[in-house]
């Protein structure tokens, strides 16, 4: 299990009469300093302490039982502790979190610990989403879980969708055109959620509109077209992601560095499969070439993501599929083969009951993630004789980790996120573009412009 934080207990009592030099004063003791990286109990602070594990210096925890000023008092306090601790490499203090919930110093105290990170609070950012389909709608669900993110528009195909969705969503103002939304002088980012045939062109139009963007899987339905989109971005100094939620996990984060520590030894093997039951009508997006139908683009991304995630890209691709009377793979083998003598082996379909579990094999162990594992809260390591099962709770489904990232690095000044580089996602798109040349899967050109009808069935 996660090493739960020595010193960090039951919410305290408030110390009545205390005044706020004596709530300091007794705040500074007892402190716990985690390093970056560092397993720290509960799931936001385990998860900050992943998602700060790079950029910062350190995080400090306390059990307390603070009033408001004497959680800030106490917040430049521990940062000179900090300080002299770790003589000025530390950046000023800027940040409190509080139980869980981080703000910037001022945050009201109302439980037992106060941890301060020594990273700027990014300022707010105003996402925009575009399109109001059912990712966007859970997509919008987490974001309300995201420090700082502010839900300030909705583009859609339609005035009446987007007010919906606005409405439904809290998002201060719905524009029926994804132009309008571009020009939305009080967005920042944008979210774009149609189906993949529109990706590149939605994305297109919010670059053009000097928005960030985080487009959803895959970026757009071939190589050649997210390159054009990348290109686009950088030519404009602005940030593009591909979203890749499954790599912003925490639990993947520190699967990934596990593996990377040589946890279970050289890797041999990645066992990964993805499916829906179905079956879906002809007329659903999955379905539909027009629409980038199909498992690998929707499903089997995540496999081959975490494939490339612990194995980087493959020598060989082996691939079969059974398409479906449209001419999407609806039942898809991968096989791929790894200079390290490594083998994946993967598949995806829209008509089987799958498991939907994954596991990364070693020399010296195993890793084993259950169902959903492309949204993990827990996995299981065997190595040595032991199994260690780790766990990570957190609120909402798990998007919320791809916002912060996106957030971070635009906080940071950073047009790409090292958890889902533009490099990354190229490699992945030419595999898929080899893939479906094997299974004979072929798309329409990708298409431009805002579409003006054809909602599809989900
Ligand atoms: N990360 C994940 O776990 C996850 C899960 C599901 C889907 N996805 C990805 O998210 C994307 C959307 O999936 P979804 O299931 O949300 O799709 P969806 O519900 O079928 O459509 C999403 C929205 O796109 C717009 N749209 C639909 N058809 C369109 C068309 N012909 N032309 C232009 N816009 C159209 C609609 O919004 P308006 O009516 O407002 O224009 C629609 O509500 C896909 O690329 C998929 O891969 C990701």
């Amino acid at each position: 299990m996660l090493r739960a934080a020595a010193g960090l207990g039951r919410p305290k009592a408030a110390v009545p009469g205390m005044d706020l030099a004596g709530q300091v004063e007794a705040a500074r003791r007892d402190v716990t300093l985690f390093r970056p990286g560092d397993e720290v109990f509960g799931l936001r602070r385990a998860a900050f302490a992943e998602y700060v594990s790079a950029p910062v210096d350190a995080l400090v925890a306390k059990p307390s039982n603070l009033t408001f000023e004497a959680a800030a008092a106490t917040g430049g306090a521990l940062m000179a502790l900090l300080g002299s601790a770790r003589e000025g490499r530390i950046r000023p203090r800027r940040r409190v979190l509080i139980n869980g919930v981080s703000g910037g110093v001022g945050t009201v105290a109302r439980s037992d610990t106060v941890a301060i990170m020594t990273q700027s609070v990014p300022r707010p950012v105003r996402w925009g989403i575009l399109g109001t389909g059912g990712i966007a709608a859970t997509f919008a669900s987490d974001l309300k879980l995201v420090e700082g993110a502010v839900l300030a528009a909705v583009g859609s195909r339609t005035a009446e969708a987007a007010t919906t969705f606005a409405a439904r969503h809290g998002f201060a103002r719905a524009h029926g055109s994804w132009a309008d939304l571009a020009a939305d002088d009080e967005v920042d980012v944008i979210y774009v959620a149609t189906p993949h045939a529109f990706h590149q062109a939605a994305a297109a139009v919010c670059i053009a509109g000097g928005k960030h963007v985080l487009c959803e899987k895959p970026m757009t339905l071939d190589r050649p077209s997210s390159a054009t989109l990348v290109e686009q971005a950088r030519s404009r100094g602005l940030f593009l992601m591909e979203a890749m939620w499954m790599r912003c996990n925490p639990v993947i984060r520190r699967i990934a560095a596990l593996v990377a520590d040589g946890a279970i030894g050289e890797v041999t093997a990645v066992h990964a499969d993805l499916g829906l039951q179905g079956p879906f009508p002809a007329t659903h997006r999955l379905m539909d070439p027009a629409l980038g139908g199909g498992a690998l683009l929707d499903l089997g991304v995540y496999p081959i993501n975490l494939a490339h995630l612990i194995l980087g890209m493959p020598a060989s691709v082996q691939a079969w599929a059974h398409l479906s009377p449209e001419g999407v793979d609806q039942n898809t083998g991968l096989l791929l083969g790894y200079p390290s003598g490594a083998v994946a082996a993967l598949s995806c379909s829209l008509v089987a009951a799958t498991g939907n579990a994954a596991t990364i094999t070693g020399t010296t162990g195993r890793i084993q993630l259950p169902p959903a594992f492309f949204m993990p809260r827990t996995f299981t390591l065997h190595r040595g004789g032991d199994t260690e099962v780790f766990d990570l709770d957190f609120p909402g489904k798990g998007f919320q980790f791809e916002a912060e990232e996106v957030q971070r690095c635009l906080a940071a000044g950073e047009v790409e996120s090292p958890l889902m580089p533009q490099a990354t996602t190229l490699e992945i798109m030419g595999l898929l573009d080899a893939i479906r040349e094997q299974i004979g899967v072929r798309y329409q050109p990708p298409r431009s412009g805002q579409p003006n009808s054809g909602r599809t069935t989900r």
